[in-house]
């Protein structure tokens, strides 16, 4: 198939322009690599033919096609060498003066009708074209490292940006076999702005004290299906990376409190504690492998006493059932024997709260988060409150083990872990459905392939329902009277009506 640009130059030959310039020598195209540094692009043609070779030991590419992608890889010599490309894409130093002085060059060099773009992941599209001559031919393509196997790619159209000029990118990078998304020129785009949600609410999580990084990790890992826990991730990327991008999202949409970043990583940022490659971040590596300190051992309980479910609680059914099949001695009284352990399963609401509104001896009150079935969860979770007396955190602990499943013992917050962690993901994704950044079926793909979600965001929001997600975030904006947990409104008229969020509207 003819690639839809034949000749395309590469302009800064880093770790991102030397994926892009691999994946279109692939697809076709007749590729230049440009840079200002000395040797840079040669350096880069040869770690790219390197790679073809690795593929090709690997079985994934034959002699021939190795032979002609190596033959259409070359290096240009000035910016003028690029005279002859139909598509441009550049991936130099993030810096708005630099990049549109670069274009500035670049549309006096290239033919009228070739096609201009950028990989920034952090500036405005439309800012790095506003002095150009034309720039409805000028984009945002903005790829993920590492870009062979990061198969997303954003296709941002600036105020400017001809329609045209994004669907030819967008069919350019199905030929390269990845998958386009479409954004509008917004901070962050999709992926940056749909992330914000995952490390910053864990981080407020750990900034009060609710529990510990590898709790949290732990935690969403197990009963969310994350990959990564949020301070994994957090290493493997590093601070100096998102740390930045925390910040700059937050700048750019004007402080809004929902992308507020923490104080626990820019200070972590200035005490050189970035994450893996420096040896140390939220943990501790040695030979690569991260410190983890083991979980608290499940406290032996020999006089285990009855439990008492609260009225209210959520799953009520699920969690009776659950504890029947952990051997639980059940009262069905309408409040509490004295003896009785006392479990709440609020949503959105903290331990403390829902004793003193259900009027609970707090003393005997733990609460269970139950926004996630039981069935499907390898991790259970549970809170105390400041009242909560040892013996009964020891019996909810030891019941809830018996079956052999994990259990974590949090402190009192609004929400639990999961629950405050889903809902902001959740209600940041309907804010950007509700800004019309995307479409709803491109946020899903976007954040499956460029996050590694276990599922959308929206699609997420639908597994623990849009009115238990509703629920929560109005109970937290109760319990912490912050305007970062306000519910979108696009997210509380589907919440309010029971609608699926992957719901089109005609
Ligand atoms: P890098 O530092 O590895 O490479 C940048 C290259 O550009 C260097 O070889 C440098 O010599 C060259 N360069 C700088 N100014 C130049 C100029 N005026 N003309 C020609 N070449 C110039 O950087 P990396 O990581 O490849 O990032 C490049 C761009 O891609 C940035 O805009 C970044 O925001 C964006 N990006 C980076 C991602 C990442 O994970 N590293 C992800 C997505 C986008």
């Amino acid at each position: 198939m003819k690639p839809q640009f034949t000749n395309v130059g590469i302009v800064g030959t880093g770790a991102m322009g030397r994926g892009i310039a691999q994946i279109a020598a692939q697809a076709g195209s007749q590729v230049q690599l440009f840079d200002t540094q000395a040797d840079a692009s040669s350096a880069a043609q040869k770690s790219i033919f390197s790679q073809w070779d690795r593929l090709g030991e690997k079985g994934r590419l034959d002699s021939t096609q190795i032979t002609e992608n190596k033959a259409r890889l070359n290096c240009a010599h000035t910016l003028q060498d690029l005279a002859g490309c139909d598509l441009v894409i550049e991936a130099i130093v993030e810096r708005l003066d630099v990049k549109a002085k670069l274009f500035a060059e670049l549309e006096d060099i290239v033919a009228p009708l070739a096609v201009l773009a950028t990989n920034t992941s952090s500036l405005s599209v439309t800012a790095i074209a506003a002095k150009l001559k034309h720039p409805g031919r000028f984009a945002g393509y903005h790829f993920f490292n590492p870009v062979p196997l990061m198969k997303v790619v954003e296709v941002i159209a600036g105020l400017k940006t001809d329609a045209s000029a994004c669907t030819r990118l967008a069919d350019y990078a199905k030929q390269m076999g990845h998958t386009p998304v479409a954004a509008q020129d917004t901070p962050g785009f999709i992926v940056n702005h749909a992330g914000r949600g995952y490390g910053t609410e864990a981080l407020r999580i750990v900034s009060e004290g609710v529990a510990d990084f590898a709790t949290i990790d732990r935690i969403l890992k197990d009963q969310i299906g994350f990959k990564l826990g949020p301070f994994e991730l957090m290493d493997l990327t590093a601070l100096d990376v998102s740390h930045p991008v925390m910040e700059s999202v937050y700048h750019q949409y004007y402080e809004e409190p929902r992308y507020r970043p923490s104080v626990i990583t820019a200070q972590r940022l200035a005490g050189g504690m970035l994450g893996r490659k420096t040896g140390e971040g939220f943990y501790r590596y040695v030979d690569g492998a991260a410190q983890i300190t083991p979980e608290p051992p499940v406290p032996e309980v020999a006089d285990m006493p009855p439990v008492w479910v609260s009225p209210r609680a959520a799953r009520r059914a699920e969690l009776l059932i659950l504890l029947k099949n952990l051997g639980a001695k059940i009262e069905t009284g309408a409040s509490p024997s004295p003896t009785a352990l006392t479990l709440v399963a609020p949503l959105g609401f903290d331990i403390t709260t829902v004793a003193v509104v259900e009027r609970l001896d707090p003393a005997r009150t733990v609460g269970i988060d139950m926004l996630v079935d039981d069935a499907a969860s390898k991790r259970r979770v549970l809170a105390t409150n400041p009242a909560t007396r040892p013996d009964m955190r020891a019996a909810a602990h030891s019941l809830m083990a018996r079956d052999g499943k994990a259990v974590s013992v949090i402190r009192d917050s609004g929400g639990f872990v999961s629950q405050r962690v889903v809902s902001t993901i959740v209600n940041i994704a309907s804010d950007i459905c509700q800004q019309g950044i995307c479409s709803p079926a491109d946020l899903e793909t976007a954040v499956t392939l460029g996050l590694g979600y276990p599922l959308g965001p929206l699609a997420m929001g639908n597994l623990y329902g849009p009115t238990n997600v509703l629920e929560v975030l109005f109970n937290m904006q109760t319990v912490y009277g912050d305007p970062r947990y306000r519910p979108s409104p696009w997210l509380r008229r589907r919440g309010a009506i029971g609608l699926s969020l992957l719901h089109v509207e005609e």
